[in-house]
């Protein structure tokens, strides 16, 4: 089935962006940055009280907050264009959003999804990063929350802002856990999961291969940073990982060989069970 697209080839009817950056509050931003660099190969930049860290294909922004808590996510569109439709989505749902620069983007539109997390989705600012020394790639690839009420977030993720839905993780009455969207050919740029309470859960970088998830498997090892969870390969998305804790017990996880999906791959459907979360062996089940 042909799909219609604009001469670029992107599909019409399907948001294009690439994550490109978080901002997360800590409890303590100079911790939480020492860490990263240490754990992840960023430098650091203080910019008013809050810190930019940044490396090659990565940004993460840490801010004094609540802990735990996604302060924005901002997602790169390729052009004008796109920034274009997104906000002509938002202004047919009625949905409330703000046009602007923020730290990273020379021109963005920012809106909150039902539970207040902001996305910004815009243009970045150039920038020539180099990655740290001796350490394998790691481009920033997806954000993940946890939601009492996830249904309202995937509405307003596929129905205005125009994510595509790869797969859905089901209970045994049939509701939905987990939901994994996509904005580009991988399998998921964000996921929400019910849970009892809302906040951010964890994010991912996406690494060459098996061989670059046992290098930073090291790294972390020189740097006493314990793997809290994996090696293991997901169900949905079809990826190896790993996971490290941040000093706020936020999830940090390294993936490789994440699934690609052609646009009109239809939805898929996993049980709620640790061989989804982990096909190799311990699910963490936290839905
Ligand atoms: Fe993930």
């Amino acid at each position: 089935m042909k799909f219609p697209s604009d001469r670029w080839g992107r599909p019409l009817d399907a948001l294009t962006a690439t994550l490109d950056y978080l901002e997360i509050g800590c409890q303590d931003p100079e911790r939480t940055s020492d860490f990263y660099c240490r754990a992840m190969g960023y430098t650091p930049e203080k910019m008013g009280n809050a810190i930019i860290a940044r490396a090659l294909d990565r940004k993460l922004i840490f801010s004094a907050g609540e802990p735990k808590t996604l302060l924005s996510a901002g997602f790169a569109v390729p052009d004008d264009l796109e920034l274009d439709r997104i906000r002509q989505r938002l202004q047919s749902a009625s949905w409330e959003f703000e046009v602007g620069a923020t730290l990273l983007f020379r021109k963005a539109i920012i809106a909150r999804d039902p539970d207040g997390n902001q996305f910004a989705f815009g243009l970045p600012t150039a920038a020539t990063m180099q990655g740290g020394p001796d350490l394998p790639t790691a481009r920033l690839q997806h954000v993940v929350l946890a939601s009492r009420d996830p249904a309202r977030i995937v509405r307003f993720f596929v129905d205005v802002l125009g994510f595509t839905l790869s797969d859905d993780v089901l209970d045994d009455e049939g509701g939905v856990r987990t939901s994994f969207l996509r904005c580009s050919e991988e399998h998921h740029s964000f996921a929400v999961f019910l849970a009892p309470e809302d906040r951010f859960d964890h994010h991912c970088y996406e690494t060459s291969d098996w061989n670059a998830i046992r290098d930073w498997a090291d790294h972390m090892a020189q740097n006493q940073i314990k793997i809290q969870w994996g090696p293991g390969r997901h169900g949905p998305g079809n990826n190896l990982f790993i996971f490290v804790h941040d000093p706020d017990g936020n999830w940090v996880e390294i993936s490789a060989e994440l699934q690609i999906l052609e646009h009109d791959h239809p939805t898929g459907q996993w049980p709620h069970e640790q061989r989804t979360l982990n096909s190799w062996g311990q699910g963490l089940l936290r839905s």
